[in-house]
C-alpha cells in the first residue's frame, strides 16, 4: 500500500495533482528518530517549483470537484475512513519513530481521525445555508427572500503541527474538501512520512487528482513562499504562536484560521475532591511528554488545600514510566529534538535557581527529560508564563480564587482553563472570568470531543475549528435574493 510512496533511493516522494514525483533538484531532508537518532527516512525537499505545479493543481481540480454532490463526497469520505483504520497499525509504528508517540497513543489517534472523519461526512451535509425573509426586519414588507447558500473558498493551505501529524492534518483536509476546497498540505517535517502515509490513504480512496497535494519541506525555507503565494485562498495553521504570528504579518487580506500555542492552567479550589484532581491534571500535564497544545501547563492552588494537593500529586508523579516506547510501554517519551529538552531543561533550571522546591525530576538524558513536579513557584519566573512543551508542572500557590483568576488571565495565552471544584456556583464564577477558549469543570484541558468548538483567545489563535465550525470557517455564505414585484 505505501510502496509508491519511494523512489529506487528510498527517498519518500510528494504527492502533486495526483503523482508521486521526485523532487526537481533532488533535495532531501533526514528524518532523525527522536528515540535514537537513527535515520527513519529521507524525504523531499519541495522545491518553488513544484509548489507552484501543487497549487495550479489544486486550484483546477477545486473547480471540478465542486460540482460534485455533496453525498458522493461523503461516500468518499468514508472510503478514506475505512481504509485508514485498516492501516492503523502501519501508521501507528511509524509516528512511534518519527515522533516518538507511543504505539497506544499511535493507535488512538488513528482511530480517533477515522470517527472524525465519518462524523465530518454526516455533519457536512446539513450545513446548507438558510432562508430569510425582509419583512421580519423593521421598515420592510415581505417582498424579499434571501437564499443563503455556502460556497467554498478555493485553495485551502493547510499547515500542520508534529505533534498529531494524522489528525491535525486530516481535521484540515476532511472540512476543507468536504465544503468543496482543495488542499495543499505541508506538514511539519518531523512527523511528514506518517503524513505522507495518510494522503497515499485518500489517493487510494479514490480522490481525484489534484484535490489534496502534499508538499514536504522545511517551513523556515519554503514557509513565507507557500503563506504568500497569491493563488492560495485560505491559511489554515496549526503550531507555534511564534510562526503563526508571523504567518499573520506576512499574509494580508488572506483569511486565516490558526490554532496556537498555550499555558493551559488548572485552578484547583479548597473544596475540590482531589483524587479527581489529581487524575485528571498528572494525565492532562504528562502524557506525550507534555507534548499537547492543550497540556495542562501550570497549577494555580488556594493555599488552603495545597499542602495536600503536593503530597498526592508528587507520588502520582513519581510512579509515571519514563523511556523509549519502542522498548516498553511509557508515559514519558524522548522529546521531539534536543532543542526541546534544552530549553525544558532551561525552564527548570530558571525555577529552580530563583527558589522553587523540586518535588519530582528534573534529570535529563538526551532527549528524554524526566516527569517534573516544581512547588512554590511564583510569577517572576519563565516557567509561569512560557510554554515549555515539555514534562514539566509548575505548582503556583495563590491566596484567593480572584488571585488565581487574575494569574490565569495575566498570560498572553488564552486556550484552555480548567477549574476543579464541587460547587457548580464557584465553578460558574470563575468560567465566566478566564480568558480562553474553553473552561473545563473537573476535567483536565482537552481538545475532544472533535465536534466540539476548539478555540484560542488571546496569542492562542484565530478563529474556531471544530467539525461544524471549521466546515464554517472554509466556506462563505452567498446571498441570492428574491424581490417580488407585486
Ligand atoms: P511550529 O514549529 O510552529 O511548526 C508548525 C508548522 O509550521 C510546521 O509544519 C512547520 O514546518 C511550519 N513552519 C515553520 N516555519 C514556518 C514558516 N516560516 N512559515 C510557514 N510555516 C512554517 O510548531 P510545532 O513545533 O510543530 O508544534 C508545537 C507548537 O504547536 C506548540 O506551540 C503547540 O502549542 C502548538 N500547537 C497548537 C495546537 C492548537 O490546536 N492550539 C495544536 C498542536 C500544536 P517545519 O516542521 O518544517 O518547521
Ligand atoms: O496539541 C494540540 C491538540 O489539538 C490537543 O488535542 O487535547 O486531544 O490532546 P488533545
Amino acid at each position: 500500500m505505501f510502496k509508491q510512496l519511494q523512489n529506487e533511493e528510498k527517498i519518500y516522494k510528494n504527492y502533486i495533482d495526483g503523482q508521486w514525483v521526485n523532487a526537481s533538484d533532488n533535495k532531501t531532508i533526514e528524518i532523525i528518530s527522536p528515540i535514537d537518532n537513527s535515520i527513519v527516512g529521507k524525504v523531499t525537499a519541495v522545491s518553488q517549483n513544484h509548489v507552484d505545479q501543487a497549487i495550479a493543481a489544486a486550484k483546477k481540480a477545486q473547480k471540478e470537484w465542486v460540482k460534485v454532490p455533496m453525498n458522493e463526497r461523503a461516500k468518499l469520505m468514508y472510503r478514506v475512513s475505512d481504509l485508514l483504520e485498516s492501516q492503523k497499525e502501519a501508521i501507528a509504528k511509524m509516528m512511534l519513530h518519527e515522533i516518538a508517540k507511543d504505539y497506544k497513543s499511535g493507535i488512538a489517534e488513528v482511530e480517533r481521525t477515522a470517527d472524525f472523519i465519518r462524523f465530518s461526512a454526516d455533519t457536512a451535509k446539513s450545513i446548507m445555508g438558510e432562508n430569510m425573509a425582509s419583512g421580519s426586519y423593521p421598515g420592510f414588507k415581505d417582498n424579499k427572500m434571501s437564499l443563503v447558500v455556502r460556497e467554498p473558498l478555493g485553495v485551502v493551505l493547510a499547515i500542520s503541527p508534529f505533534n498529531y501529524p494524522i489528525n491535525l492534518s486530516t481535521s484540515k483536509i476532511v472540512p476543507a474538501l468536504m465544503m468543496g476546497n482543495s488542499v495543499v498540505l505541508k506538514p511539519a517535517t518531523q512527523g511528514c512520512i506518517s503524513t505522507l502515509l495518510l494522503v497515499r490513504i485518500f489517493e487510494e480512496a479514490g480522490l481525484p487528482a489534484g484535490l489534496l497535494n502534499i508538499i514536504t519541506g522545511k517551513g523556515s525555507e519554503i514557509g513565507d513562499f507557500i503563506v504568500t503565494h497569491p493563488a492560495i485562498d485560505f491559511v489554515n495553521f496549526t503550531g507555534s504562536t511564534e510562526i503563526g504570528q508571523r504567518i499573520a504579518k506576512l499574509t494580508t487580506m488572506k483569511p486565516l484560521l490558526m490554532e496556537l500555542g498555550g499555558k493551559d492552567a488548572a485552578i484547583v479550589l479548597d473544596d475540590a475532591n482531589l483524587d479527581l484532581t489529581v487524575d485528571n491534571i498528572v494525565s492532562g500535564a504528562y502524557s506525550y511528554s507534555g507534548q499537547r497544545c492543550t497540556a495542562v501547563k501550570r497549577i494555580l492552588v488556594v493555599n488552603e488545600v495545597a499542602d495536600a494537593l503536593v503530597e498526592k500529586l508528587t507520588k502520582k508523579v513519581e510512579s509515571l514510566s519514563a523511556g523509549n516506547p519502542v522498548e516498553k510501554e511509557v508515559t514519558i517519551v524522548p522529546l521531539i529534538n534536543e532543542g526541546s529538552a534544552t530549553f525544558v531543561e532551561e525552564l527548570i533550571e530558571d525555577a529552580v535557581h530563583k527558589g522553587a522546591v523540586l518535588k519530582v525530576g528534573g534529570r535529563r538524558e538526551k532527549n528524554l527529560v524526566y516527569p517534573t513536579l516544581l512547588d512554590h513557584v511564583t510569577v517572576d519566573m519563565d516557567l509561569a508564563w512560557k510554554e515549555p512543551f515539555g514534562p514539566v508542572l509548575p505548582i503556583i500557590r495563590v491566596p484567593s480564587v480572584d488571585e488565581a483568576i487574575r494569574i490565569a488571565n495575566h498570560s498572553e495565552y488564552g486556550l484552555q482553563s480548567a477549574v476543579f471544584t464541587e460547587n457548580i456556583d464557584r465553578a460558574f464564577y470563575v468560567a465566566k472570568r478566564l480568558e480562553v477558549g474553553t473552561v473545563q469543570i473537573n476535567n483536565k484541558t482537552e481538545r475532544g470531543p472533535d465536534h466540539f468548538p476548539f478555540l484560542g483567545v488571546k496569542s492562542s489563535g484565530i478563529g474556531v475549528q471544530g467539525i461544524k465550525y471549521s466546515m464554517e470557517a472554509m466556506s462563505r455564505p452567498k446571498a441570492i435574493v428574491f424581490n417580488i414585484n407585486d
